[in-house]
């Protein structure tokens, strides 16, 4: 059976179990007939992996997948020192070792190799050059005080490189055997993995298309690639709330687009919309999509909006995953932790009340709650930053301001962000943390 699921269908699924997607006939409208078939078109395609014709009989023959057992480790003779932690800016240093994994159309994935972090000789009629033919995935790794070291979720990244993918048509692969070569390259370079809080080892997996000639289509040879980035925390002076530009003006997904994928090709268009908020005073985007002005993602993060409601409960509201959301391993922590404090597994200091939807929101009633005096709090979740409070909204020539606490958290952000960054510290055990041996 196919590891991958449609895409609209594997992106909510690749949340896992916790999260329910309760996809809105609103948004589901958005998606037009034509997407929706081409989107359950790729879910039959078998995986690129699967199987190649012999040249001679045309007969199908099984590919090899990625295997961990054929691992060849080539030692950095001339490895560096880590820099000291408060040194570190985010993604310029890079530890000793690289994994790289070719695959090749009619040999399918060959020798995974951890070799000296280098440079790549890559042709220049390469087709990630021209046509974007590149995908990645982000996730950390933790070194807690006693020097064990885990990973947060790294699955739901593993699944969603491979839906990523086979969106774009490239190899797809177990995502298990990538795991464990990842755990064999973080142990390797486990010395580069900061121990003060709130720092960490970034992990960039990364799959690109090099087929060695010029024209659109599937590749016939893809390399997959693991950097890591030792990091330190997104706010080293606290939480600093961000002002958001409600942009109307770029749009960063639509429906039968590729927003709910993580590939190369959604962030490069987003850099000048970011450099237009910025002129304008904001410091990231808030992606809106339609003429209705449904809030979507707040610049690289998914986005967490809280309303009062006239019941007295409190609303967390998230966007759904309607093909133009892409599913965040935070986000659905976020959700999944809301949802077992609402079934008995409190969160301390997490309000009681509280309803958890992911719905859509239009920029009107962000306006409204604004001018009722029932905006709670809204914020930005992802790998990078965890939770990233907001204070103001720019939509339209005038300033939404937005509650936050005296820490520039808010009421729910601040027990959510308590606790998930916990559970990733090693202070709370969880199912979540997969130690790397
Ligand atoms: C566009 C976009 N949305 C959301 C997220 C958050 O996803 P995650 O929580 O998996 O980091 C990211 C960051 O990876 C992103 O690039």
């Amino acid at each position: 059976m196919s590891r991958l699921a449609a895409p609209l269908r594997a992106s909510s699924r690749a949340l896992g179990a916790s999260s329910k997607v309760v996809a809105s006939s609103t948004s589901r409208a958005l998606l037009r007939p034509a997407a929706r078939n081409a989107t359950r078109a790729l879910s039959t395609t078998p995986a690129r992996r699967g199987a190649a014709p012999d040249p001679m009989t045309g007969e199908l023959f099984t590919l090899p997948d990625i295997n961990p057992n054929n691992l060849v480790i080539k030692k950095n003779t001339n490895p560096k020192a880590p820099p000291p932690s408060n040194q570190l800016a985010f993604g310029h240093t890079f530890t000793d070792h690289m994994l790289t994994i070719p695959w090749d159309a009619t040999k399918g994935w060959g020798t995974p190799t951890i070799e000296p972090y280098g440079p790549f000789h890559l042709e220049p009629s390469s087709t990630v050059l021209h046509y974007a033919q590149t995908l990645f995935e982000g996730m950390k790794a933790y070194r807690d005080d006693n020097g064990k070291v885990t990973l947060f979720r790294p699955d739901m990244n593993m699944k969603r490189m491979n839906n990523s993918a086979q969106r774009l048509a490239l190899p797809t692969f177990s995502g298990d055997a990538v795991l464990e070569l990842i755990k064999k390259l973080v142990a390797l370079d486990k010395h580069w993995i900061p121990q003060e809080p709130g720092h960490s080892l970034y992990i960039r997996p990364t799959l690109i298309g090099n087929q060695k000639s010029i024209g659109v289509g599937p590749p016939n040879e893809a390399l997959l690639f693991v950097i890591c980035s030792p990091v330190g925390p997104y706010y080293a002076q606290g939480f600093k709330p961000v002002a958001l530009y409600g942009t109307t003006e770029f749009s960063r997904a639509y429906p039968g687009g590729t927003g709910a994928y993580k590939l190369g090709a959604n962030y490069a268009p987003g850099v000048l919309a970011q450099k237009f908020a910025a002129t304008k005073g904001y410091a990231q985007n808030l992606w809106l999509f339609g003429e209705e002005n449904y809030l979507t993602e707040v610049g690289t993060m998914n986005l967490f909006v809280v309303l009062k409601k006239p019941d007295g409960t409190t609303e967390l509201v998230t966007p759904p995953l309607d093909g133009m959301i892409l599913p965040g391993v935070t986000r659905d922590s976020v959700l999944a932790l809301a949802r077992e404090h609402i079934a008995g597994q409190k969160i301390p200091d997490l309000p009681d009340n509280l309803v958890v939807s992911e719905r859509p929101i239009k920029m009107a009633e962000v306006q409204q709650a604004a001018r009722d005096g029932t905006l709670v709090e809204m914020f930005g979740a992802g790998t990078a930053a965890v939770i990233s409070p907001v204070n103001k909204v720019g939509f339209k020539g005038e300033d939404i301001h937005i509650p936050t606490g005296e820490d520039g958290m808010g009421p729910l952000s601040r027990p959510i962000w308590k606790h998930l960054t916990g559970i990733q510290r090693g202070a709370i055990p969880s199912l979540w943390s997969v130690e790397v041996a």
